[in-house]
């Protein structure tokens, strides 16, 4: 079964067309990029799929189910995670950012601090541990993000530039977690860097 199927997806904002009969099929497990230039409705998109934004018109279907006008949000939400470009992040330590979500989702696991540890360290971010989250750079926090995002273990991963402000060495290490995650990925992008990377591109 198809993990994502947009059908007939349209999106107007203030009279002005920006997403237009848009259909695209992502299988489970599958990685894709949307690619289109500035103001093209990648991040539009990302926020419609992710139910904070309504479509003018069409659908989203999750595993099946019809996402668009859900009422419980909340459960087709916490099967997903999403990092924005500038992703916000709590008043507290990058530890606790990363604790934080896995507390709500579930995280009753044994050994919780060790492997929060082995994701810091996976995430170059071991030395920013104790460190306020709102003080880290624009790529630290991109990091930082990723990583939040990825130890939730989502069914789908819906990233919105998300190494638009790493160095290189940090970009090519989150290509790889995003590469190595089981999770179905949707990750938009102005560029092709990240795409060959990716099993398929969707140009908007
Ligand atoms: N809430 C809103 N109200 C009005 N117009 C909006 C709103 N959100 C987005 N738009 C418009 O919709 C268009 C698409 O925006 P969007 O942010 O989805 O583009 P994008 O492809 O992500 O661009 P970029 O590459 O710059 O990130 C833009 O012209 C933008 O001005
Ligand atoms: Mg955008």
């Amino acid at each position: 079964m198809a993990e994502i199927v947009v059908k007939d997806l349209s999106k107007t904002f203030d009279g002005r067309s920006v997403i237009k009969d848009l259909n695209f099929t992502v299988s489970k497990g599958e990685k894709v990029a949307v690619i289109g230039p500035n103001g093209s409705g990648k991040t539009t998109l990302i926020r419609m799929i992710s139910l904070l934004e309504q479509p003018t018109s069409g659908d989203i279907y999750f595993t099946g189910e019809k996402i668009t006008g859900a009422v419980e949000k909340w459960r087709v939400r916490r099967r997903m995670a999403v990092v924005f470009q500038r992703p916000p992040v709590l008043n507290t330590s990058v530890y606790e950012n990363i604790a934080a979500g896995l507390k709500i989702r579930g995280g009753n696991r044994r050994n919780f601090a060790t492997w929060i540890e082995g994701v810091l360290r996976d995430f170059n971010l071991s030395e920013l541990r104790d460190k306020n989250a709102r003080r880290l750079s624009g790529g630290e926090k991109q990091l930082l993000a990723l990583a939040r995002a990825l130890v939730l273990e989502p069914e789908l991963l819906l990233l919105d530039e998300p190494t638009s402000n790493m160095d290189p060495e940090n970009s090519a290490l989150a290509m790889k977690a995003i590469e190595n995650t089981k999770a179905t990925v949707i990750i938009a992008s102005p560029t092709d860097a990240v795409h060959r990377q990716m099993n398929r591109t969707i140009t908007i």
